[in-house]
């Protein structure tokens, strides 16, 4: 059975008091949510360890926003897998479009980043989504099929266990423009169909996908409806404990 998750991507926002502020009230209020739907916060590495003494015996899970593509050693300003776990976290996004586009984030250092974080008992939330001009020439379904091929076909189907799959449209994020349950659904189906012909129809059953892109308490129902939808990635409406709740409470 997969897992429904709604997670909060902190993005570049807050200082470490105002972080550590929202984690609390996150912790609180997760009490409302039904324990069948899988919560996690994903916070800068500043934030880590104070987040992690916040969340620490609750059911609010701690995520980092990336990770080196090295193990260790002269790799200045970058943070490793073992330093994430052994800060507090238990899993790590990877492929954030932002990091695509500003950062120079490819498919092959995904796969790095991906076997380091699973060796070291990282859990992944892995990015994946089109942007305007590739939707607007029609190519969305193979965007989002490449890199699904180009990072997940490096693993088993054991890996695959550990890892969810987030799809965000780059045109949906931060800009307010929901992509429309409709269209979610369908890219969802499609990266669903994509990990049964590699893995089967067991494991991609299994495989949590989450839709991020303006995703807020008016318009979470809808796609958390759709039957390949399995939750959400939310960026803007995670930096309100109460927003972020009742997302989570649209299950
Ligand atoms: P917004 O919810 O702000 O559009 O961001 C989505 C996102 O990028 C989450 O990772």
């Amino acid at each position: 059975m997969r897992k429904k998750i709604v997670a909060g991507n902190w993005k570049m926002n807050t200082t470490v008091p105002e972080g550590v502020e929202l984690a609390k009230a996150v912790k609180e209020k997760s009490a409302a949510v039904p324990a069948g739907i899988g919560l996690i916060v994903a916070v800068p590495f500043t934030h880590i360890v104070p987040v992690s003494e916040v969340l620490k015996g609750s059911r609010v899970g701690l995520s980092a926003e990336n990770c080196a593509d090295k193990e260790k050693g002269a790799y200045t300003g970058e943070v490793s897998v073992d330093m994430l776990v052994s800060a507090g976290c238990n899993y790590t996004i990877l492929g954030h479009s932002e990091r695509r586009q500003y950062y120079g984030e490819t498919d092959e250092k995904l796969v790095a980043k991906t076997r380091l974080a699973l060796d070291a008992g990282l859990g992944v939330i892995l990015c994946v989504g089109e942007n305007l001009s590739q939707r607007e020439a029609g190519n969305h379904f193979k965007v989002v099929t490449e890199q699904i091929e180009n990072v997940l076909f490096n693993f088993t189907a054991e890996d695959l266990s550990k890892i969810i799959v987030a799809y965000e449209p780059v045109w949906a994020i931060g800009t307010g423009k929901t992509a429309t349950s409709d269209q979610a659904e369908e890219i969802h189906a499609c990266i669903r169909k994509v990990i049964a012909g590699k893995f089967g129809e067991k494991a991609a059953d299994d495989v949590t996908i989450l839709y991020g892109g303006s995703c807020k308490p008016a318009n979470a129902k809808e796609l958390f409806a759709c039957p390949d939808i399995d939750g959400g990635l939310i960026g803007g409406a995670a930096l309100k404990a109460d927003d972020f709740i009742q997302i989570a409470l649209s299950y």
